[in-house]
């Protein structure tokens, strides 16, 4: 008998909790993705969608049920493969910028996977000119503004091209024209992706799919953006 598809996320009854908390941030969580698809993951505050998109990247684990990220079991002994396979932007880019300069942040994660310097380089300088931050290379994280903060955080994510992109509130902070340049990007490249937003003109432009959160449950699920022009249902789900 054939084994079914390993898929990009298989997510069956997932119940997350966080520490001395009795109700799950997640409850009983079961969906699907396939490689390419563009999720957005819309819900009130407090919803889960943060909690959802750390459990991806294995940062939080699983309390009861099963989930996989590109056949990787999410659980404590695979947390090395995982960090490989996701690349998750934080909703707070002060969370994700550690090294002194941007060029110092992004080579970080690919010089400790052992990229060679001259690729390292080619992917560098091609990753700056897009995102349109050429000028920022040499510059001191902590002098950066929270927009160049964001795209910075987002290159260094998108330098180690992941399987799966899980992005906390990627147009925050961002002026109209980097928000517009940051949906060009994505919607360029093939890479499966999870964006957690409530910026709903950002997921119409972008997603191939809608994931509602309740209070830590999924509410509806649908393709394309229409369940975000909804507006009866939206005021069911808290939005
Ligand atoms: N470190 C933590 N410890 C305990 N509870 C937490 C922690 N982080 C989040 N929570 C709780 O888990 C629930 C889900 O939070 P989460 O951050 O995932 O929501 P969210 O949908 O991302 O909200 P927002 O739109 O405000 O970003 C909330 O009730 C929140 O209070
Ligand atoms: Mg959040």
């Amino acid at each position: 008998m054939n084994s079914p598809p390993v898929g990009i996320i298989r997510c069956s009854h997932v119940t997350v909790r966080y520490v001395r908390e009795k109700e799950g941030a997640l409850r009983d969580l079961s969906f699907s993705a396939e490689p390419g698809e563009r999720i957005a993951l819309a819900g009130a505050n407090g919803a889960g969608k943060s909690t959802l998109l750390l459990t991806l990247a294995g940062m939080l684990l699983p309390a009861e049920g099963s989930l996989s990220v590109g056949g990787v079991p999410v659980c404590q002994s695979r947390i090395g493969e995982l960090r490989k396979k996701t690349g998750l932007l934080f909703q707070n880019p002060e969370d994700q910028l550690f090294m002194p300069t941007v060029e110092e942040d992004l080579c970080f994660g690919p010089r400790n996977y052992g990229m060679d310097e001259e690729t390292l380089e080619e992917k560098l300088d091609a990753l700056l000119q897009n995102l349109g931050m050429a000028g920022l290379r040499e510059r001191s994280i902590h002098h950066l503004s929270g927009g160049e903060k964001r795209l910075a955080a987002l290159a260094g994510i998108l330098i180690m091209e992941p399987d799966l992109l899980l992005l906390d509130e990627p147009g925050s902070f961002l002026d109209p024209a980097a928000r517009r340049k940051l949906i060009r990007i994505l919607s360029d490249l093939k890479t499966a992706m999870i964006i957690a937003t409530h910026d709903f003109d950002l997921a119409r432009r972008l997603c191939t799919r809608t994931l509602i959160l309740k209070v830590g449950r999924i509410r509806a699920d649908a393709p394309g953006s229409s369940l975000l022009d909804d507006a009866e249902a939206l005021e069911r789900w808290g939005l």
